[in-house]
């Protein structure tokens, strides 16, 4: 059922998930469990961004005294852009060294955000992802989910700062969002596993997640050796 999705060494996870989900909490715990408790090599990313020009597109993406509104396709295809240089410049190269990409979202966000909920056609979109990633897939996937009233609890102001312009999109955007999350899930649940955060502490959310990488890499024995030291741990 496991698929690998791509042919280099190294192990490519996404955490993904609404704003609000708690998927930064989960992916800062794990970055610092697989890299400090562990000693294994990682190579953290984060989009949009990740390399100087992609930091550019960021800026123009996320700013929000952009006042002139961005047309749909203009921010997917910034979106994407920002996605190629990030694959070929640093996931590429490091999958190749046989390091674990870390990546704070992907392009299932392009998917739920700019499709589902920003009116794009999926598919389409996931043309051009493939576009982007250069054929490359994540070997997995974990989504984070939240009820609209956890999220908003955890996107409170005083705790984060300021919205940035997508975060400014409105409530009805974002339960688009969620839903375009639970769509995907069942769309391609062999790459994917959807959490739900809403009623479960940070530590049990980081239970399920570090079981279900530990299940991944003990489905290929090349990873499982390659890796070994995330089974020594209990
Ligand atoms: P960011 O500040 O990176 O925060 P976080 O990842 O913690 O939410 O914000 C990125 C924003 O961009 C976020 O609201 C999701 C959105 N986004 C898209 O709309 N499409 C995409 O393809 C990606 C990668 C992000």
């Amino acid at each position: 059922m496991y698929k690998r999705g791509h042919n280099y060494p190294g192990l490519y996870l996404h955490v993904e998930g609404p704003d609000g989900s708690g998927k930064s909490t989960q992916y800062r715990k794990i970055w610092n469990y697989l890299e400090t408790t562990l000693g294994l090599p990682i190579e953290p990313v984060h989009e949009p961004g990740g390399t100087e020009i992609g930091n550019s597109i960021r800026r123009v993406l996320l700013d929000p005294s952009n006042k002139e509104d961005i047309a749909p396709w203009t921010e997917a295809f910034l979106f994407m852009a920002s996605r190629n240089q990030l694959t070929h410049q640093r996931i590429i190269p490091a999958l190749k060294e046989g390091k674990i990409v870390l990546s704070d979202r992907g392009f299932v966000s392009s998917y739920t955000y700019q499709g589902f909920a920003g009116g794009l056609p999926p598919n389409e979109i996931n043309t051009l992802n493939r576009i982007a990633m250069e054929n490359i897939l994540p070997d997995r996937i974990v989504i984070f989910d939240a009820s609209p009233e956890a999220a908003f609890l955890r996107m409170n102001p005083l705790l984060r700062g300021p919205p940035d312009r997508i975060e400014l999109k409105g409530a009805g955007f974002h339960e688009k969002v969620r839903s375009g999350y639970h769509d995907f899930a069942s769309r391609y649940p062999e790459m994917t596993r959807l959490v739900d955060t809403s009623d479960i502490d940070v530590d049990q959310v980081f239970e399920i997640f570090v079981k279900d990488i530990k299940d991944y890499v003990s489905a290929f024995p090349e990873l499982k050796e390659r890796y070994s030291k995330l089974n020594q741990n209990p």
